[in-house]
C-alpha cells in the first residue's frame, strides 16, 4: 500500500475510547523496545509520527494510526519492561488483554521480534496467548540491518522454532532502517483486511 494519508487519532486507555468507524485494526505487540512503533512508521513513511526512542517503555497508551480512510495500526505499549510499578503493569496488562480479546475489528496480531536473539519467554508467552484465542500473528523479525545476511536464515530458523510457529502464521524478515520486509508486510496485511 501507498501510504499518503495518516492521521493520529488518539491515544486510549479505555475502551469508550477507542474508534468506532469499524476499520479493520492492526495491533502491534512485542517487547518494549523491540521496534513496534518504528515498524508503524516505516510502514507509513514517516519518520516519527509513531514516537519512538532508545530507552524503553516510549509507548504506554493504545494510539490509533489511521491510515488512507481503511485500516488502524494500533500501537501498543511493550511488555517485558521492568521499570514499571506493579499497579502500573497489571493496568496495561489489563488494558491490553481486554483490547486483544474483545475487539471485534481486530484482524491479526503483528508481533515484532528481533532477529537477533531468540524470542524471550515473554514473546512465547505472548504468542501462546494469541493462539489460545485464535487471533491471527503476523511474526515480524526486526533490526534484520544488525546481523549479517548469511546469518539471516538461521536466526529465521531459530525465531521460527522457538515460538512454534502455527501454520498459516507467516515470519518476515524486516529492517526499519533499511526498509527491508515491507511490501511483504503489507502483502500479509491487505490480504486480512
Ligand atoms: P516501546 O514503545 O518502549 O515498547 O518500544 P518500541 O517497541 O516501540 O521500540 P521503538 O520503535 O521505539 O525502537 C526502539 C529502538 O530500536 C530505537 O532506538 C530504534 O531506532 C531502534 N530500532 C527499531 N527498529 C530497528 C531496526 O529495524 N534496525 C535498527 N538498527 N534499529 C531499530
Ligand atoms: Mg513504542
Amino acid at each position: 500500500m501507498k501510504v499518503n494519508n495518516v492521521e493520529m487519532i488518539m491515544s486510549a486507555v479505555r475502551p469508550e475510547q477507542y474508534p468506532d468507524n469499524g476499520f479493520p485494526e492492526f495491533a502491534l505487540a512485542g517487547r518494549s523496545n523491540v521496534g513496534k512503533s518504528s515498524f508503524i512508521n516505516k510502514m507509513i513513511g514517516r519518520k516519527s509520527l509513531a514516537r519512538t526512542s532508545s530507552k524503553p517503555g516510549k509507548t504506554q497508551t493504545l494510539n490509533f494510526y489511521k491510515i488512507e480512510e481503511q485500516l488502524f495500526f494500533v500501537d501498543v505499549p511493550g511488555y517485558g519492561y521492568a521499570k514499571v510499578s506493579k499497579s502500573e503493569r497489571g493496568k496495561w496488562g489489563g488494558m491490553i488483554e481486554m483490547y486483544l480479546t474483545d475487539r471485534e475489528q481486530l484482524r491479526a496480531v503483528i508481533q515484532i521480534v528481533d532477529l537477533r536473539h531468540p524470542p524471550s519467554v515473554d514473546d512465547c508467552i505472548m504468542y501462546d496467548f494469541l493462539g489460545d484465542y485464535d487471533i491471527p500473528t503476523i511474526i515480524i523479525a526486526t533490526k534484520a540491518d544488525k546481523i549479517p545476511k548469511g546469518k539471516w536464515e538461521k536466526h529465521k530458523k531459530i525465531v521460527k522454532d522457538t515460538l512454534h510457529l502455527r501454520a498459516g502464521d507467516p515470519i518476515i524478515l524486516f529492517s526499519s532502517e533499511k526498509g527491508m520486509g515491507m511490501e511483504e508486510a503489507w502483502r500479509e496485511i491487505e490480504s486480512r483486511m
